[in-house]
């Protein structure tokens, strides 16, 4: 499989102090939506700022649709949604699209045809004629997404793309993404609703302070996170291996990482004891759950790293 992105060891330091990133390595491939996932200031937004070429990283190896990064006429190829973006708030949905189309290089009769369907893709055809200034956020994020779609890209990158949107407009928006990964394309998502992601993503890389500190399908990363939960009343069992939360008549134990055949052995234990099972559940590590461990073993790592703090250096003394 193509890589659509290649990045090696990108390195970003804003001024002397603020490492925003510190050797990203990764790869999204043709087809994939990618999701990066991460706190606040962790660095997906510079990420993503790099490859549209909106800021130079301080050390870069890379490429995107094939060519280095940088490389202007790729861009064309590639459909942006930044952060916080801002329509004038004097235009309306189509004129706004008519702009954009139009520093894209869309001649007018096709413009006119995009316009339209794309607005229709994102569910504003009705607001096409109302001046983005009377939008709501969610409104404007659609049109937002009608923007990056308008020269049918083969790549997106979308920064935050449901911020502020309502939870139809959510799984709307979902459903969209679905409908493009569909048609071939690529997207790269940046996000920190972790909800969102857990649906839609192919593969996922966490970013903590500069760092990839996770990569891998939402699977691979949380499988290491499997356990099963035996309930029971009425019986303590003396015999099993495991610690056994008790709870009034209720019993609990949680087992990390067992076997079928380890299950059956304590509902075998149990029942033989006189107990009787009230549930047994599979459980997997949640995406919040494996961001909370992403961002533990970045704080343990930082520990290990002198003068490297929150994503700054601290002054030498
Ligand atoms: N233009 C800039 N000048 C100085 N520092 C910057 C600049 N842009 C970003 N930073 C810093 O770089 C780090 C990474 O910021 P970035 O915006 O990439 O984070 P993010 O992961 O997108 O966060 P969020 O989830 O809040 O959008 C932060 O410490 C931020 O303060
Ligand atoms: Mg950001």
């Amino acid at each position: 499989m193509s890589h659509v992105i290649e990045l090696t060891d990108v390195h970003k330091t804003f001024g002397r102090k603020v490492l925003a990133l510190r050797g990203v390595s990764m790869h999204v491939d043709q087809g994939q939506i990618f999701c990066l996932l991460g706190p606040n200031g962790a660095g997906k937004s510079t990420l993503v700022k790099i490859l549209m070429t909106v800021i130079h990283a301080s050390r870069l190896s890379g490429t995107m649709l094939g060519h280095p990064i940088g490389h202007k006429p790729t861009l064309r190829r590639v459909g942006y949604l930044p952060e916080h973006h801002r329509f004038p708030p004097y235009m309306t949905a189509e004129q706004a699209l008519h702009y954009y189309g139009g520093l894209s290089h869309i001649r007018r009769p096709e413009r006119v045809r995009r316009i339209a369907e794309k607005l229709d893709l994102v569910g504003m055809t009705a607001w096409r004629s109302h001046k983005v200034g009377t939008f709501s956020k969610g409104m404007q994020q659609r049109l937002g997404l009608a923007q990056a779609l308008l020269a049918d890209p083969e790549l997106l990158l979308l920064d935050e793309p449901t911020d502020g949107v309502d939870p139809v407009g959510r799984r709307e928006i979902r459903d969209l993404l679905h409908h493009l990964r569909r048609e071939g394309r690529t997207i790269l998502i940046n996000s920190h609703i972790l909800a969102e992601l857990e649906s839609i993503c192919d593969q996922l890389a966490v970013v903590v302070k500069g760092r990839v500190a996770m990569e891998g399908t939402l699977e691979e990363l949380t499988c290491g996170g499997l356990r099963w939960v035996v309930q029971w009343r009425g019986a303590d069992v003396d015999s099993l291996a495991f610690e056994v939360e008790r709870e009034g008549d209720l019993r609990t134990v949680s087992l990390p990482n067992a076997s079928d055949e380890d299950v059956q052995a304590v509902i075998d234990a149990v029942r033989g004891a006189g107990g009787i099972v009230t549930s047994v559940q599979e459980f997997r590590e949640s995406l919040e759950d494996l961001f909370m461990r992403a961002l533990k073993d970045a704080d343990d790592l930082d520990g290990a790293v002198p003068g490297a703090v929150q994503g700054k250096v601290s002054k030498a003394t």
